[in-house]
C-alpha cells in the first residue's frame, strides 16, 4: 500500500488496532488502564507564545474498555510544576465537575505575559475512578502590544533593491542564564541565528497575512543557544509576500503593504537570580548584504556563494564594514502571535533518476510531484553559474517544460526566470544550495551550468514542504487505484497548505477560496489542520469589506474583489467554520466569524432579494456539460444562510436563527420553483452537476429525493459511469449518490480508470491531483490542484461511512454508515478525532463480510447498515435487528454480514 511516510506509523497503529478488534472479547475482559493523554492548548502541544486570554485546553481519555466514558474532570493550572503535579494550582483549579467535556476554556486568574503555566487534568471514568494526566504546559507571549520593547528596523534600501539584508548585534549577558525567549515579528520572511546556530526548523516564517492589517510574531526558546558573556544574534530577511518583486497578473508587486522587509525583535533573558533583561532590535544593530542576491516567494532564489561572509552571525566576526540600520514604522498596529503549526521541510525526497543531457546539463526526476525545494550539492570553479529549472512535466524532447505553469507570469526582463534558482559557486570545494525564501511545485529539475560539471543522482534532493499538520486519517483498500487516489489527494492537499490554503504551488500560490472550501473536508479527515484554518479565517476577517464582500483570493492585495468572488467561492466564510465545528466540536470558529457570515449573507440578500443569485463562476473546469451559474451559486447562498441559521441556534441567538431559517427556506423554494420539475424529478437539463448539487446541499424537497437520486444514477449510467462535472459537481456527486441509495454508482465513478476520472490521472502516472480532467488540455492544467479533491473525504464518508454528527459534533457521536462495495474485498478507514481513533473496516471472505469498528472512549456511534440488501447482520453468532440502526457505546466491535 502507498502511504505518506509520516502516515506509516499511523497505519502501523491501525494495523495493531485491527488485531485488537479481532480479539475484542479478550480486550473486554482485561482491565485496560485509562490514560488521559494528548493534552493540548489551542490545539498545540506545550506551545510558546500564547496570547489568548482564555486559551482552549483539551485532553483525550484513552481507554479501550467497552463503554468507557468520562463522568467528571478537574483542571489544575499554575506556575509551579511541582505544585501542579501535587494538585495545588495557583492560577486555576476547578472543582470536580460532573461532565464529559474534554475541552475547556481557561477561566482562572488573568494570565500574565511571558509566563509558563503548567496544567494537568484529573478525569473520572464511569466506575468513579480518577486518572491524572501527565503535566503539560503553555507559555504566554506578549499578550499586549505595549509589552514590545524593540524597534522595527531595516536597511535603507528601497523595494526594488534585490539582495536580501543581513543584520547582526552583539551583546553581553552579564549573569548566568536560566531561560531565554526570542520574540520576532517580521514584515517579510526571516531566518534567525544565535551564536551561529539557526534557531528552529520552521520554513517561510512568519505565515502570510495582510501585513498592513495583521503581522505575526514567532516565539522561540533560545536558552540552549545563549551563553553567559558575549552573544551574537543574526537575522536574515526575505521578501515573501511582503515585498513581491516578481510581476504576475495578480499585481502583488503593487500590494498596498509593500515595503523593504523589516523586523522587530525582543530577546527576553531570565537570569538565575530571577532578574530579566530584554535585548532588542534597534540602533545598535548593523546591516550588510550577503549571498542571497535575489529572492521571490513566487519565482525563485538567486545565491552567489562568493558573497558569503563566514561567521557573520557569531561574536568574533569583524563587522566594521557593516552599515547602520534604519528605523522603520511597524507594518500594522496589530502584531499577533503565530500560534499554529509552522511550515517545515516535512519529507526528504531523494531523486529517483538523473539523465545527463550534455556536459553542462542534467535532468533530475523526483518520481513524484511535490511542493517545496530542491537542494543541490556540487563542486566547480568560482563564478560557475548553475541554474535549476523546476517543472512538473517534460516536453517531447524530455526537457523541463513549464508551459502549463508559467502562463500568468509577466516578467519584465530575463533576470527572474520562473521557478529557476540560480546558484553561483564560490569554488571552495563541494558546496550546497537550497533556497530559504521560496518554494515551488515540481517533479523535475533541469540543472544547467555555464561550465561542465559532474553530477550524480545523489547530487540533488527534493524536500516536500507544507504546513506541518499531523496526519489524523488513513484509508487502505483492495483497490490500488483507490489507494493511490487517496494518496494523491493528500499530496495535493498538503502541497496547497502553506499557512493558508492555496490553489496550486507553482502557477499561482493564491489563497483561492473556492478550492479551499471544497477541499476542507478532505483536509480535516486526513490532517489536524484547525490552527491553519483559524488563522485563515482571521485573514478573511481582515479582508472583508464593510458591506460583507470578500475577495476571491485571501489574503489579497486588492485583486479579487471584483472577479470570482460570488458565493460559490467566498462561502469559505461560512463553510470552513461549519466544518471545523463538525470535526472538532468547537463553537469558537462559528462565534469568531458569526458577524462576518451575517454581513456576507445580508449583502447577498440585499443584492438578490428573490433568493436566486447569478453571482459566481459556476461549475469551473467542466468536462462538457454546462450548469447554470444561478443554480450552483444559489445553492451556495442557501448553504451559507442555513449555516448562519444553525450557528445562530448554537450561539443562542434564537431570533436570528428563525430569521435565517426563513431566508434559507426562501432561497430553497426559489431554486426549486425555477429549476425543479416536480413531475420528472429533474433539475434544469438533468446534467450530473444539476442533480448532484441540490441533493448534496439539502435543497431537494424530502418527497422528491428518491426521484432526483434515481435520475442522477440514471444520468451517470448514461454517461457510462464517468464524470461530467466541474469542481462544484465533483464536490457533490459522490455523496449525492451514496447518501441517497446509490453507493455502488458512486464507487463506479470513484474507481473509474478511463477519461474523465480521477483514476485516469492515476493510470497516467499522477502522484497529485490535477486541475483538468483532460491531461492534454491547452489551458488550466496545473498538475497539483486540490479543487477536485473531495474524493479524499468521500472515501471516509461514502465507503467507510465515518461521518460527524451535527447534533453531537466533534465525533462525540459518530455516524457510521459503511457501504460494503461489491468490488472491494477489503477496506480500512480510520480517523483520529477529538476523542481518539475511530475505525471502520471490513474484510470479505467467501461472500461473508467481517466488519470491524472502533469507537473511542467518551464517545458513541450510531451505526446503520445501508446497502446490505438481503444479507443479515450477526454479532458473536447472534442475529441482530438492525432496522433502526445500532447505538454503540465506545469500544471495539466485530459484525458478520452474510
Ligand atoms: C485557480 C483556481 C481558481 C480559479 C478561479 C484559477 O486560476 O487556479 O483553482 O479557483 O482560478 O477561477
Amino acid at each position: 500500500m502507498i502511504t505518506l511516510p509520516a502516515q506509516k506509523t499511523f497505519l502501523k497503529k491501525i494495523a495493531v488496532c485491527c488485531l485488537i478488534v479481532l480479539s475484542s472479547t479478550f480486550i473486554n475482559k482485561v482491565y485496560a488502564a485509562t490514560k488521559v493523554a494528548d493534552l493540548k492548548c489551542e490545539y498545540l502541544i506545550d506551545p510558546l507564545g500564547i496570547d489568548a486570554l482564555h486559551p482552549r485546553l483539551s485532553w483525550v481519555m484513552d481507554d479501550t474498555r467497552q463503554g468507557a466514558a468520562q463522568t467528571a474532570y478537574q483542571v489544575f493550572a499554575g506556575t509551579d510544576s511541582v505544585a501542579v503535579s501535587k494538585g495545588i494550582a495557583n492560577s486555576w483549579q476547578t472543582a470536580k465537575i460532573a461532565s464529559d467535556l474534554s475541552r475547556v476554556l481557561y477561566q482562572g486568574k488573568a494570565l500574565q505575559p511571558f509566563t509558563k503555566y503548567y496544567w494537568k487534568v484529573l478525569s473520572w471514568d464511569n466506575a468513579g475512578k480518577s486518572t491524572s494526566s501527565a503535566i503539560a504546559s503553555f507559555e504566554t507571549g506578549m499578550m499586549d502590544k505595549t509589552n514590545w520593547k524593540g524597534t522595527w528596523i531595516s536597511d535603507s534600501r528601497n523595494i526594488n533593491f534585490k539582495p536580501a539584508p543581513y543584520f547582526r548585534d552583539v551583546f553581553t549577558a552579564a549573569k548566568k542564564i536560566r531561560s531565554a525567549r526570542a520574540y520576532i515579528a517580521v514584515a517579510g520572511l526571516y531566518e534567525l541565528y544565535i551564536n551561529g546556530q539557526k534557531i528552529g526548523n520552521h520554513r517561510l516564517d512568519p505565515m502570510y497575512t495582510r501585513f498592513d492589517r495583521r503581522t505575526l510574531y514567532v516565539t522561540y526558546n533560545v536558552t540552549a543557544q545563549l551563553q553567559s558573556g558575549k552573544n551574537a544574534i543574526g537575522v536574515l530577511l526575505g521578501n515573501g509576500w511582503y515585498n513581491h518583486q516578481s510581476t504576475a497578473v495578480w499585481d502583488f508587486h503593487k500590494a498596498p503593504w509593500r515595503g523593504r522587509p523589516a523586523f522587530c525583535m525582543d530577546l527576553r533573558i531570565t537570569y538565575e537570580d530571577g532578574t530579566t533583561e530584554t535585548i532588542t532590535s534597534g540602533k545598535n544593530w548593523k546591516t550588510s548584504l550577503g549571498p542571497v542576491i535575489f529572492n521571490s516567494i513566487y519565482t525563485a532564489e538567486h545565491y552567489d556563494a562568493r558573497l558569503e561572509q563566514p561567521g557573520w552571525n557569531t561574536t568574533n566576526f569583524i563587522d566594521t564594514a557593516w552599515k547602520e540600520i534604519t528605523n522603520r514604522s511597524a507594518p500594522s498596529a496589530n502584531i499577533v502571535s503565530q500560534a499554529m503549526q509552522p511550515i517545515r521541510n516535512v519529507e526528504k525526497i531523494p531523486a529517483a533518476s538523473v539523465k545527463k543531457i550534455d556536459e553542462k546539463t542534467y535532468l533530475f526526476d523526483l518520481g513524484r510531484n511535490i511542493s517545496g525545494v530542491s537542494q543541490i550539492t556540487v563542486s566547480g570553479e568560482a563564478g560557475t553559474i548553475i541554474r535549476l529549472k523546476h517543472a512538473e512535466k517534460l516536453d517531447k524532447n524530455g526537457r523541463a517544460d513549464q508551459s502549463n505553469i508559467d502562463i500568468h507570469y509577466r516578467p519584465t526582463d530575463d533576470k527572474d526566470p520562473f521557478q529557476t534558482d540560480i546558484f553561483i559557486l564560490s569554488g571552495k570545494g563541494e558546496e550546497s544550495f537550497m533556497p530559504k525564501f521560496n518554494y515551488k511545485g515540481f517533479q523535475y529539475v533541469e540543472v544547467s551550468s555555464t561550465t561542465p560539471i559532474s553530477l550524480s543522482k545523489e547530487s540533488l534532493t527534493g524536500y516536500f514542504m507544507h504546513s506541518d499538520v499531523s496526519p489524523v486519517g488513513a484509508v487502505s483498500s483492495s483497490n490500488n487505484t483507490i489507494n493511490k487516489i487517496w494518496w494523491a489527494a493528500n499530496n495535493s492537499y498538503l502541497s496547497n497548505f502553506f499557512g493558508y490554503p492555496t490553489d496550486c504551488p507553482q502557477r499561482e500560490k493564491n489563497g483561492w477560496t473556492g478550492d479551499a472550501h471544497i477541499a476542507s473536508e478532505t483536509g480535516l479527515y486526513n490532517f489536524d489542520g484547525i490552527t491553519i484554518y483559524e488563522k485563515w479565517m482571521a485573514d478573511h476577517r481582515d479582508e472583508q469589506q464593510p458591506n460583507g464582500v470578500l475577495p476571491s483570493i485571501v489574503p489579497s492585495d486588492g485583486w479579487g474583489y471584483e472577479w470570482g468572488n460570488g458565493p460559490d467561492w467566498t462561502s469559505t466564510i461560512a463553510i470552513i467554520p461549519w466544518n471545523l465545528y463538525l470535526f472538532y466540536g468547537d463553537n469558537k470558529p462559528l462565534a469568531d466569524n458569526y458577524d462576518n457570515i451575517k454581513r456576507y449573507v445580508d449583502h447577498i440578500n440585499d443584492l438578490y432579494p428573490t433568493g436566486l443569485t447569478t453571482w459566481g463562476l459556476g461549475d469551473w473546469v467542466p468536462v462538457k456539460s454546462v450548469t447554470p451559474v444561478e443554480l450552483t451559486s444559489s445553492a451556495y447562498y442557501y448553504a451559507d444562510a442555513s449555516i448562519l441559521a444553525k450557528a445562530a441556534r448554537i450561539l443562542n441567538k434564537t431570533g436570528e436563527a428563525a430569521k435565517y431559517d426563513a431566508l434559507a427556506l426562501k432561497i430553497k423554494d426559489a431554486i426549486n420553483a425555477k429549476y425543479l420539475d416536480r413531475t420528472t424529478g429533474m433539475y434544469d437539463k438533468g446534467y450530473q452537476t444539476e442533480l448532484s448539487v441540490p441533493l448534496f446541499w439539502g435543497i431537494v424537497p424530502e418527497d422528491m429525493k428518491t426521484k432526483v437520486a434515481a435520475n442522477l444514477a440514471q444520468r451517470v449510467k448514461e454517461d457510462n459511469y464517468h464524470l461530467d462535472t466541474g469542481i462544484l459537481g465533483a464536490k457533490a456527486i459522490l455523496s449525492a449518490l451514496s447518501d441517497n441509495g446509490y453507493p455502488e454508482v458512486a464507487y463506479a465513478i470513484a474507481s473509474q480508470e478511463t477519461f474523465p476520472s480521477w483514476g485516469w490521472w492515476i493510470v497516467n502516472g499522477a502522484t497529485t491531483l490535477y486541475e483538468n480532467w483532460d491531461i492534454q488540455a491547452k489551458s488550466d492544467l496545473s498538475l497539483n490542484h486540490i479543487m477536485f479533491g473531495e474524493i479524499g473525504a468521500w472515501m471516509y464518508k461514502g465507503i467507510g461511512g465515518i461521518k460527524p454528527d451535527p447534533q453531537s459534533p466533534g465525533f462525540k457521536n459518530v455516524i457510521l454508515e459503511p457501504h460494503f462495495m461489491d468490488k472491494l474485498d477489503h477496506f480500512e478507514s480510520a480517523h483520529v478525532g477529538p476523542y481518539g481513533k475511530i475505525s471502520s473496516s471490513w474484510q470479505k471472505k467467501d461472500g461473508v463480510i467481517e466488519y470491524s469498528v472502533i469507537i473511542p472512549s467518551n464517545s458513541t456511534a450510531t451505526l446503520s447498515f445501508k446497502n446490505t440488501g438481503s444479507k443479515k447482520v450477526y454479532q458473536g453468532g447472534k442475529l441482530l435487528n438492525v432496522v433502526n440502526g445500532l447505538h454503540l457505546i465506545s469500544g471495539s466491535y466485530t459484525y458478520v454480514v452474510k
